[in-house]
């Protein structure tokens, strides 16, 4: 016994201290993320009913104009017949790593429940085939997935819980993503989004990713004087292909689909909370809520109604807002922002459940209020969510990275509408805390950076 601990010993490498990683695998001026002849950026994205169609957008370099997107109905032969095309829109984008036009193709007309193949087209080269299935009627079932912010690290944290969260629900047809998918601001942002693309991959192409717009894709203007004032990042509008259809005071950044039984609206809480778009956002939201006939409904932003970070409260939000929420019974209102985890109701009502949630490495503290008003709550831990639904049940449950359950309930949905929350202890791992009295570069307010 004694030997083979010394052997386990002298196996192991000396622990290293914890260093600050720097936030790209890529360093400073590498031209590693520079756009080409072949299509890269992949990402589907929903349009407003996906049961019939969806949307792509990709880059490449300054050589492609309006290329063609082909589309077919999935077979097991390589032999792909029936072959569609459409043809791509293309808009211009100059960063850190030079030109890049970014194209856009709508697809509609397609079959309900069906799996397709669809490539797009670079200089003298395609994509490999991607599969998609469209989504089904609004009583079958339907599994999405739910990340919290990414926004640092992406190649080397954010990956592995990309990886883990496909694993374990490989039937996901949707990812929504809370928003601050890249950090930004740093010169590197171009590389940055590579990076993103580069962690989400297959999941980019083969589900439809539908992200809320963070803080971070916005960007600072006239910073440290009396003009400041927040500007939309350019790499958002050129980067998904939205439905298009939010509110107009947030038109590129906030709208709504449905899905297999749920409605889902995105909120810009940026544009809300900075830009003087709460009332506006919220008069569109309660329009978009009030003709909702799907039995389920979830709201995405980026801003938490309920901090559970210390410090922070998003005042316009909570009064604005979250009335329309309240009124409208939204069930699930999916949040990122704050870098930990928190999930809390309003009293003992089975609905709303609001949801912080973080899947990228940096990781905040908890507030003593959150550890008071919200359960379960958690500090340094990365994670993902697994939702299943169908008209009966809404089934939550937050994995972290190794995959081991750290949050779950279900909604059942009764006749009338009515509806209840069964909470599930069984399996949930203990809540996690901090236990890093600073970061490495020495942060007191932060877990890790
Ligand atoms: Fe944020």
């Amino acid at each position: 016994m004694r030997l083979l601990a010394i052997g386990l010993l002298l196996a192991l490498p000396s622990v290293a201290m914890a260093a600050a990683e720097p936030n790209t695998q890529v360093p400073s001026g590498s031209r590693y993320y520079a756009a080409t002849p072949v299509p890269d950026r992949i990402v589907a994205s929903p349009s407003v009913d996906p049961s019939h169609g969806f949307a792509v957008a990709w880059r490449t370099d300054g050589s492609v104009q309006s290329p063609l997107l082909e589309i077919a109905r999935a077979d097991d032969s390589p032999a792909i017949e029936g072959i569609v095309q459409v043809r791509a829109k293309t808009q211009v984008l100059q960063t850190e790593n030079g030109l890049s036009h970014h194209h856009r193709a709508d697809i509609d007309g397609l079959q309900p429940d069906n799996l397709y193949v669809y490539r797009v087209q670079g200089n003298g080269s395609w994509s490999a085939w991607n599969q998609l299935r469209t989504l089904a009627a609004a009583d079958q079932p339907l599994t999405l997935l739910y990340f919290g912010d990414t926004q640092n690290k992406n190649v080397s944290h954010v990956s592995r819980v990309v990886r883990a969260a496909q694993k374990a629900a490989p039937d996901a047809r949707i990812s929504l993503f809370a928003g601050d998918l890249v950090s930004g601001g740093d010169n590197m942002d171009d590389s940055e989004w590579g990076e993103w693309f580069a962690a989400t991959n297959w999941l980019a192409q083969e589900t439809l990713v539908a992200p809320a717009i963070g803080n971070h894709e916005y960007f600072e203007e006239f910073e440290d004087t009396p003009q400041e004032r927040r500007v939309l990042g350019r790499h958002w509008p050129v980067t998904f292909a939205l439905p298009g259809n939010g509110a107009s005071a947030a038109a590129g950044t906030s709208y709504w689909f449905d899905a297999q039984g749920v409605r889902v609206a995105v909120v810009d809480g940026t544009s809300a909370l900075d830009l003087g778009t709460a009332k506006a956002q919220a008069q569109w939201l309660d329009k978009v809520l009030s003709g909702n006939r799907q039995p389920w409904t979830i709201v995405l932003l980026h801003q938490p109604f309920y901090s559970p970070r210390e410090g922070r409260e998003n005042a316009a939000l909570r009064k604005v807002l979250l009335p329309v929420v309240r009124r409208h019974k939204v069930d699930l209102i999916l949040q990122g922002h704050d870098h930990t985890y928190g999930r809390r109701g309003e009293g003992q009502a089975a609905t709303p459940q609001y949801v912080v949630t973080v899947a990228g490495p940096k990781q905040y503290r908890l507030s003593d209020e959150a550890r008071t008003t919200m359960d379960p709550v958690g500090e340094d831990t990365q994670l993902f969510q697994v939702l299943r639904i169908d008209p009966q049940r809404l089934r939550y449950e937050a994995r972290t990275v190794t995959g081991r359950l750290y949050d779950a309930f279900e909604l059942k949905r009764y006749g009338g509408g009515s509806k209840q929350r069964v909470e599930q202890q069984e399996g949930r791992i203990a809540p996690r805390d901090c236990t890093r009295a600073q970061t490495a570069k020495g942060r007191t307010d932060r877990c890790w950076e």
